[in-house]
């Protein structure tokens, strides 16, 4: 966003310490972990976009909440996940996840739902 609509002033933010060898120039780079809330950043801005982090959030709900509290009146924001569910191999049917009730179900299905908190 911040390379093609030069004229805006973007925030950034990743707890990652690496930044993309890419930077534009209106783009403030900031590392914050999420989970630990947004309340700095509360009611400042225009569009809120989140993308991706879901295998770091300890309660998506709570970034839903916290993220869209960081909007303006009348603020837009996107929030974009991948969809992990497993599916059979005639994608009809959602993979049940292996547990100690269950030893045939897929562990990959059980590994993906502990990484998303499912
Ligand atoms: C798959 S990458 C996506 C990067 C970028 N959002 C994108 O869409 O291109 C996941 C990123 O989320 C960041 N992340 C994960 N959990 C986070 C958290 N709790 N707070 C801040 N950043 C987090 C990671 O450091 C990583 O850079």
């Amino acid at each position: 966003m911040a390379s093609v609509y030069t004229h805006i002033q973007v925030v950034a933010i990743d707890q990652a310490s690496q930044l993309p060898e890419d930077r534009p120039g209106n783009v403030d780079w900031r590392r914050h972990d999420v989970n630990l809330g947004l309340e700095q950043y509360h009611g400042q801005y225009d569009v809120v976009h989140v993308r991706c982090i879901g295998a770091g959030i300890t309660s998506y709900r709570g970034l839903l909440e916290e993220a869209s509290k960081c909007l303006k009146p009348g603020g837009l924001a996107i929030f974009i996940e991948g969809d992990f569910d497993l599916f059979d191999e005639g994608q009809q049917k959602i993979l049940e996840p292996a547990g100690e009730t269950n030893p045939d179900g897929c562990y990959l299905q059980k590994w993906m739902q502990g990484l998303f908190h499912l």
